[in-house]
């Protein structure tokens, strides 16, 4: 099998061709990723017009460029599979068109993609992952945990119920006079920073909802830094390792409440684990307090390479590949129209401001 992936549900355009043979390990033949976010930079977040017109512009060349790194020729793909939510949706729509149209003309099925299906389903693309296992997905529009029981068959055990973890590292950094994005500039901060100088507090820590909060984190920064102004470079270093203490303590405890949920609910999984996925899921601290988390829990800690833990496109074509491989691709037509909202599962009821105000709600 060999699927054409096309993304462009935020700042990224993407298009990667991926292959699987009888049983040998999946292959990525081509993983093309464009990012914009010097566009964006200035205005401190993505702004969706100028997104969507840079993917208009990008994404016949990114195709082409994805085929012909790929050396597989339009006629040997099997299908085209392209992001269809949730995200922007006018970068949805000319995701989605695009695929449609090269779907039509080519005469190959078009299999419409959940972009969260993609980060959840890419540890099994990188490491042959056996289901059930835990995602935790972290980036600027998403922060949940999710059970992946199957192909399709997922359940949101948390959320945030106010701002995504990445959009509280981007509002930090801002209120800080750090350039945009400000997940990794944070991070470069705290390094040289004291973690125990502001008692920052845990939102949500010991609760008994399993979901996560971050707004009340950020208001905290944002009283410690008013009340020092104007900042010296250690006062922003102090509050960058603070706040980044906090975030490790408060998502620390959110995922052992669901390794424990997980234990109970799935007593006969063969190999336990916990999947992360999104970008803030690059910060050194975050990822030590997981990994020790999961050491001590008996789980599995899966990393996927930064590169697929980002937003990109061979985890689409890999998701069109598990969905034509479970023989569930059908549902989707050519009418398929785009959703900017689209939860992953459809059981679980929003929760309110949940994603509301992420680039990707
Ligand atoms: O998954 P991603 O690349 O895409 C979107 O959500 O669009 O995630 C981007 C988010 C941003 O909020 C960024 O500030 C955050 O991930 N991020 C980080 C780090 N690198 C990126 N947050 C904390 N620490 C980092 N090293
Ligand atoms: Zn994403």
């Amino acid at each position: 099998m060999r699927v054409l992936g096309i993304e462009t549900s935020c700042d990224e355009t993407a298009a990667s061709v991926v292959a699987l043979d009888g049983d040998a390990a999946p292959e990525i033949l081509s993983n093309v990723v464009l990012s914009q976010i010097e566009e964006h930079a200035a205005f401190g977040g993505v702004v969706p017009e100028i997104a969507a017109r840079a993917h208009v512009e990008a994404l016949d060349g990114i195709v082409e460029a994805a085929l012909a790194d790929s050396s597989v020729s339009l006629d040997e793909i099997d299908a085209i599979a392209a992001t269809a939510g949730p995200g922007l949706v006018g970068g949805l729509i000319v995701g989605l068109m695009t695929a449609k149209a090269i779907a039509a003309a080519a005469n190959k099925p078009l299999i419409a993609i959940n972009h969260l299906e993609g980060h959840a389903l890419t540890a099994r693309l990188t490491d042959g992952l056996d289901f059930p296992y835990l995602l935790l997905l972290v980036s600027g529009g998403h922060t949940q945990i999710v059970a992946v029981r199957g192909v399709g068959d997922y359940q949101r055990w948390a959320t945030t119920i106010d701002d995504a973890l990445g959009e509280a590292f981007d509002k930090t950094a801002k209120m800080l006079g750090l350039p945009y994005p400000g997940g990794p500039n944070v991070e470069k901060a705290a390094a040289g920073g004291d973690a125990r100088r502001f008692a920052f507090p845990r939102p949500m820590k010991g609760s008994a909802q399993p979901d996560f909060s971050f707004s009340g984190l950020k208001t905290a920064v944002r009283q410690a830094a008013t009340a020092i102004v104007p900042l010296s470079d250690r006062d922003v270093a102090d509050i960058c390792a603070s706040f980044q203490a906090a975030v490790a303590d408060a998502l620390g405890d959110r995922v052992a409440r669901a390794l424990t949920r997980f234990r109970q609910e799935f007593p006969d999984a063969k190999q336990p684990a916990l999947v992360v996925a999104g970008g803030v899921a690059a910060n050194r601290t975050i990822k030590a307090t997981l990994e020790t988390l999961c050491a001590d829990a008996g789980f599995a800690f899966i990393a996927p390479p930064q590169k697929l833990c980002t937003d990109n496109a061979a985890m689409i074509a890999w998701a069109g590949i598990e969905r034509l491989r479970a023989g569930i691709a059908g549902e989707n037509t050519a009418d398929f129209v785009p959703r900017s909202r689209w939860p992953l599962d459809s059981i679980s009821t929003p929760l309110v401001g949940s994603g509301r105000r992420g680039a990707k709600a």
